[in-house]
């Protein structure tokens, strides 16, 4: 079967918090074939980081489940799926809300789909209480063009070169 995307990769794994680490690396690396910046590699980290551990923490509540991970790439997109069988989000337009968390006594902040709603480009929630949820976020890694002097510059800083040169 023909994938429809460039490339595609999905990951099952035990709710460990020691396994956080694993997946964020794993989708880093496998961005890594858009050829990310740093900072951008480093936004993917924190969000997958973000909703691994609320799988973990919130979905399982510390109980043995399956995390599922799937990252696909087309063009110079990114999409990743974090998804859990765990108890569900009841309020989800509540829980997107920043330092809304039903975990507070756990000193968590708030904070994760803040944070993922910032470091990516979407970020879609389903869930069903007693079902599960599953995290969608999309990023497009903005590509790198060659000047004329063979220099590599962003879109963004080439096309202020050109409004510069032109004004
Ligand atoms: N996978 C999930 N399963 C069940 N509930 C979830 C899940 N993800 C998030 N939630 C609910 O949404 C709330 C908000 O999540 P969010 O990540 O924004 O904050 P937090 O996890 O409570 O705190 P922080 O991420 O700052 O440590 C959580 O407190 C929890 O009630
Ligand atoms: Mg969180």
């Amino acid at each position: 079967m023909k994938s429809r995307y460039d490339n595609e990769m999905e990951l099952h794994f035990l709710s460990k918090s020691s396994n956080e680490a694993f997946a964020r690396i794993t989708v880093a690396a496998f961005a890594a074939q858009l050829d990310p910046t740093i900072e951008e590699l480093a936004d993917i980290k924190t969000a997958v980081s973000e909703a691994v551990t609320n799988s973990i923490i919130h979905g399982y509540e510390n109980t043995e489940g399956i995390v599922k991970l799937k990252a696909t790439l087309l063009d110079n997109v990114v999409e990743i799926e974090v998804s859990d069988n765990g108890k569900g989000i009841e309020d989800v337009e509540l829980a997107r809300k920043p330092l809304y968390t039903t975990k507070g006594n756990l000193e968590r902040s708030g904070m994760g789909f803040t944070i993922m709603e910032s470091f990516m480009d979407e970020v879609e929630i389903q869930s069903v209480v007693e079902i599960g949820t599953k995290v969608t976020m999309r990023k497009k890694i903005k590509k790198e063009v060659e000047n004329e002097e063979g220099e590599e510059l962003e879109e963004t800083e080439l096309t202020q070169e050109n409004t510069l040169m032109n004004s």
